[in-house]
C-alpha cells in the first residue's frame, strides 16, 4: 500500500487531483470510479480548475459510480445522481453516454445490478477508482458484515450511516434506508484505488483499515489485499495510527 499523509483537507485534494489529472492525460479514454460525499468535493473542485484552466479533456472517459440511494430519483436534491452532475459533469465535458450512476428507481434491481456488473466488464474494467471510507469502515455502501466478495447488489444501510447521512435531508421521513452499491470485490478489481480520508471522524476507521485485520466487519481494509491501493488522508485521519507510514514503508512511530 502506498500510504501518503497531508497536512489538512486542502493538500489531500490536491494531491488527489495529482493523481486523478496524471490519470486522465496518461490515457484519456480511461475508466474511472467516481465517489460521492464530502471527502472528495476538493478533488471534484481542482479537476473543475484544470478543465477550465488548462483544458483538462473529459470527453474520452468512461465513468461508473459506486453507489446511490433507492427511492430517490436522479433528479432528486440528495441522490448522488445529482450530486455528480452538479458538483462535476456540468463543469466539464462530460455527455451523459459517458457516465454510469446506479438507479435508484430501478424496476428490477436484480438485472439492474448485474447491467451494472457487465456494463464495467464491457468498458475494460476500472483503471482508477476514488474512494471515501465511512466512519464505521465502510466503502461504497458496504457496510460492516459485507461480504468482502461481493458485487453490484442493494444493501441495508447502517443505521449509523442512515444517521450520518440524515443532515442532508430536510424531511427525516426520506432519509433513504437501501443503496445499490458495488460490491466489495467489484472495487476491487479496480487497476488502482485512491482512498481519501480527512478529519478525526475517520481516524478509527482508518487504524482499523490499515493497521487491523481484514475483516467483513471493516469492509475498507479489503484495500491491504488489493494489488495498488493508494491512501491519501490527512493528519486527523491519521491521528490513531500506531505506525508511521511513508511512500510503502511502516514503521513504529518512535523509531
Ligand atoms: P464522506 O463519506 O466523504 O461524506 O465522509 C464517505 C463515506 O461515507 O463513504
Amino acid at each position: 500500500m502506498l500510504v501518503e499523509v497531508v497536512d489538512n483537507y486542502e493538500t489531500l485534494s490536491d494531491r488527489a487531483a495529482e493523481v486523478v489529472i496524471q490519470q486522465i492525460r496518461e490515457k484519456p479514454d480511461s475508466t474511472l470510479g467516481f465517489a460521492t460525499g464530502g471527502t472528495p468535493k476538493g478533488l471534484y473542485n481542482r479537476l473543475i480548475e484544470a478543465h477550465e484552466e488548462s483544458g483538462l479533456d473529459f470527453s474520452k472517459l468512461t465513468t461508473f459510480n459506486l453507489d446511490e440511494y433507492v427511492g430517490l430519483p436522479p433528479e432528486h436534491e440528495q441522490s448522488y445522481a445529482r450530486y455528480m452532475w452538479s458538483n462535476l459533469f456540468n463543469n466539464v465535458n462530460v455527455t451523459e453516454s459517458q457516465v454510469h450512476i446506479p438507479h435508484g428507481m430501478a424496476e428490477d434491481v436484480d438485472s439492474h445490478c448485474q447491467w451494472y456488473e457487465r456494463r464495467i466488464e464491457e468498458a475494460g474494467g476500472i483503471d482508477l477508482q476514488i474512494l471515501g471510507i465511512g466512519a464505521n469502515g465502510h466503502i461504497a455502501f458496504n457496510e460492516p458484515g459485507s461480504s468482502l466478495g461481493s458485487r453490484t447488489r442493494i444493501k441495508t444501510l447502517a443505521s449509523k450511516t442512515v444517521k450520518d447521512n440524515a443532515r442532508y435531508f430536510e424531511d427525516q421521513d426520506m432519509v433513504p434506508e437501501y443503496a445499490i452499491t458495488m460490491g466489495v470485490g467489484t472495487i476491487m478489481e479496480a487497476d488502482e484505488v485512491l482512498l481519501l480520508a480527512s478529519g478525526e471522524r475517520k481516524a478509527e476507521a482508518m487504524k482499523k483499515t490499515l493497521e487491523g485485520h481484514i475483516t467483513a466487519m471493516t469492509p475498507a481494509s479489503m484495500v491491504q489485499m488489493h494489488r495498488f491501493a493508494h491512501i491519501v488522508i490527512d493528519e486527523e485521519a491519521a491521528s490513531e495510527l500506531d505506525y508511521q507510514h511513508h511512500h510503502g514503508i511502516v514503521e513504529p512511530k518512535d523509531e
